[in-house]
């Protein structure tokens, strides 16, 4: 799948994002090494901590699946599910990015369907903490 794909699954995805706190949407579609694709959208809640991202709802659907393995990202989000810029994943998604993939794992981040540019993880989060620091 490429990324213009992937981008337009996390806009489909961003739809059914449940902000009615915030009125930010945010969609993402995930894709494994195995070609399958899930998505995520943001979900709030009335207690506001229980609240959680897109990125993470569609990492937690795959793993939640046996999906371990990831090869990309395409996220985006805006106020009332409009995008006006690139969006970027926050520091706790991508830290949960950081527990399954490596500093190349590929984040699509999104503007409009047409519009989106490619960053890794490795630049969005350098110097993570990881696994491999527990493992020794
Ligand atoms: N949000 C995400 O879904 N992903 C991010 O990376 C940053 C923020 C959501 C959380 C909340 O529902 C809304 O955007 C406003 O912060």
């Amino acid at each position: 799948m490429n990324n213009k794909e992937l981008v337009r699954a996390a806009f489909e995805a961003m739809k059914n994002a449940y902000a009615p706190y915030s009125g930010y949407k945010v969609g993402a579609a995930l894709l494994t090494q195995s070609g399958r694709v899930f998505t995520g959208c943001n979900i709030e809640n009335a207690a506001y901590s229980p609240s959680v991202c897109a990125e993470r709802t569609a990492f937690f659907k795959a793993v939640s699946e046996g999906e371990t393995q990831f090869e990309k990202i395409a996220v985006c989000g805006g106020k009332d599910g409009e995008p006006d810029d690139y969006f970027y994943p926050c520091g706790t998604c991508r830290q949960v990015m950081a527990e399954f993939c490596n500093g190349d794992f590929a984040v699509v981040t999104a503007k409009s369907p047409d519009d989106f540019k490619e960053s890794t993880l490795g630049e969005m989060l350098p110097f993570a903490f990881t696994k491999d620091k527990i493992d020794k």
